[in-house]
């Protein structure tokens, strides 16, 4: 494996491809002609890339949930609940465990399984083992975009699979899909099986049909700074243009101090624009993440969270919003669960749609040191790889100039320590090996400092450990006297 940021040529791919096929029985299933006149047969309603590019132009919020089981007719009867009484937008498709971990014998006994009991025993829909044919009838049960949405390493096979099944949107990415997800898959590795997945989606491109592309924002979901999740987002989004896709769709996860988070989806789309200048044809828009940390068991109480999360989706005009529901803390929701989630989403983001969160001094400084320090990591990846963003995405790993808060990868160099300041902004307390310059540190500790000021406490490991549990209790900065 020489890994390069270069588009594949078709014969590169078709020669990898004969071996991705061959993974499960439904691989020979699948043909692209037919895939590509399957997609052409389809309403415009069932259409990622133009719902997307429709709802910037109307600079409108669009609601999207996560939703899975194993079965197909339940699995529609789903997405149609949601969409009906939940008033989603666009619809997903999440991907079960074992199919997230390649392992297609053990989702065939849970389908099986689920026959036999007549409830889920997967916590997603397998779509590998459903086949094209199971996948299609998704689709054609239902009148809005589908999404597949999962946490896949090595997603090959279920992108051949979903994309000719109909799906027009396809989620993940090399280091999103890897260092929150795995312990042991190298970052080498799965930045050249997600070349894999994009260059499908350039395939598609080149034949005229636009599917769209989603990084997860989120990452490991607590406490990850903006410009770490910019710079991991930023990489995705040009591997991914490299190997031509066109229509991609960049994530940030809430973390919860308003003007923090309304500059954070600004400037990950100004400055996603700016890195992705040299590609023609490209569409960006923004996904916005509702909380993806711990939530509170009260149902109430996770309703001002979801809340809290819709009124800054819409204030940040992010293109769409991925909704959580009042059963977060306890696992996979109930249909009518998921559905107060979205309809809770829906009437904050129709509430707040004619109202922007205007430019002040605050909201400037903020976003200018979220590009400041993205810059300077984005800068020194692109150093490391002497230009080549692969081979460098690769080297800041090993040498913790790209680093993830909390992550399980042992490729992750986990040297980071994230803090919320006094207002609740999410910090740099200890910045690593990151490559930063005295101005940001300094701001990051003054930042600190002033909230240690406020507690009584030098700003420690310990503000951490409190602002993990901040939210369970009521709260948002972890503070040790409220
Ligand atoms: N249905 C609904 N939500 C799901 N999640 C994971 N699997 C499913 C499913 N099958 C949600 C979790 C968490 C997020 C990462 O995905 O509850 O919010």
């Amino acid at each position: 494996m020489k890994l390069k940021n270069k588009k594949w040529s078709l014969d590169k791919f078709m020669q990898i491809r004969e071996e991705v096929l061959k993974q499960w029985d439904t691989g020979a299933e699948v043909d692209l002609e037919d895939a590509i006149e399957y997609h052409k047969s389809l309403p415009e309603q069932k259409d990622m890339s133009k719902k997307l590019i429709e709802a910037k132009e109307e600079k409108i919020t669009l609601t999207q949930p996560r939703a899975g089981v194993a079965l197909i007719d339940e699995h529609v009867e789903l997405l149609k609940f949601l969409k009906e009484e939940g008033q989603a937008d666009l619809l997903p498709t999440t991907i079960d465990s074992y199919t997230r971990q390649n392992k297609y014998q053990e989702a065939e006994e849970g389908i099986k399984q689920s026959k036999t009991e007549e409830r889920s025993m997967l916590n997603g829909f397998p779509a590998v083992n459903h086949g094209i044919k199971g996948c299609r009838k998704v689709i054609e049960s239902l009148d809005a975009p589908v999404q597949v949405r999962h946490g896949t390493p090595d997603a090959r096979l279920l992108a051949e699979i979903t994309l000719a099944g109909g799906f027009t949107s396809y989620e993940g990415g090399g280091i999103s899909y890897n260092i929150p997800y795995a312990k042991d898959v190298s970052i080498e590795k799965t930045i050249y099986d997600w070349q894999y997945v994009d260059r499908l989606i350039g395939y598609y491109e080149e034949k005229g049909i636009s599917i769209n592309r989603e990084p997860f924002g989120p990452l490991t979901g607590t406490l990850v700074p903006p410009s770490i999740s910019h710079s991991v987002a930023i990489i995705e989004g040009l591997l991914a243009a490299e190997q031509g896709v066109k229509n991609i769709t960049l994530g940030y996860g809430q973390c919860g101090n308003l003007t923090q988070d309304v500059a954070a989806i600004q400037t990950l789309e100004e400055l996603a624009e700016e890195y992705l200048s040299e590609y023609d044809d490209i569409v960006l828009t923004t996904v916005f993440h509702q909380w993806m940390g711990g939530f509170p068991q009260d149902e109430s109480q996770a309703f001002g969270v979801i809340s809290w999360g819709g009124a800054t989706a819409a204030l940040a005009q992010a293109t769409k919003v991925i909704v959580k529901t009042p059963h977060e803390a306890l696992g996979v929701p109930t249909k009518e669960a998921n559905a107060q989630g979205l309809k809770t989403t829906k009437q904050v983001v129709n509430m707040l749609k004619d109202q922007h969160f205007m430019p002040n001094g605050v909201l400037e400084k903020e976003k200018e040191m979220i590009k400041k320090e993205t810059k300077e990591i984005l800068n020194r990846v692109f150093e490391l790889g002497k230009g080549d963003l692969a081979k460098g995405t690769v080297r800041a790993f090993e040498a913790g100039v790209l680093d993830i808060p909390f992550a399980p990868s042992k490729y992750n160099a986990g040297n980071l320590l994230p803090a919320r300041d006094n207002n609740g902004a999410v910090r740099y307390l200890n910045h690593g090996n990151l490559p930063f310059s005295e101005e940001v540190i300094n701001f990051n500790k003054e930042k600190l400092e002033e909230r240690g000021k406020d507690e009584e406490r030098d700003p420690s490991f310990q503000m951490v450990i409190d602002d993990i549990y901040a939210i369970g209790k009521g709260m948002l900065v972890g503070k040790p006297r409220t």
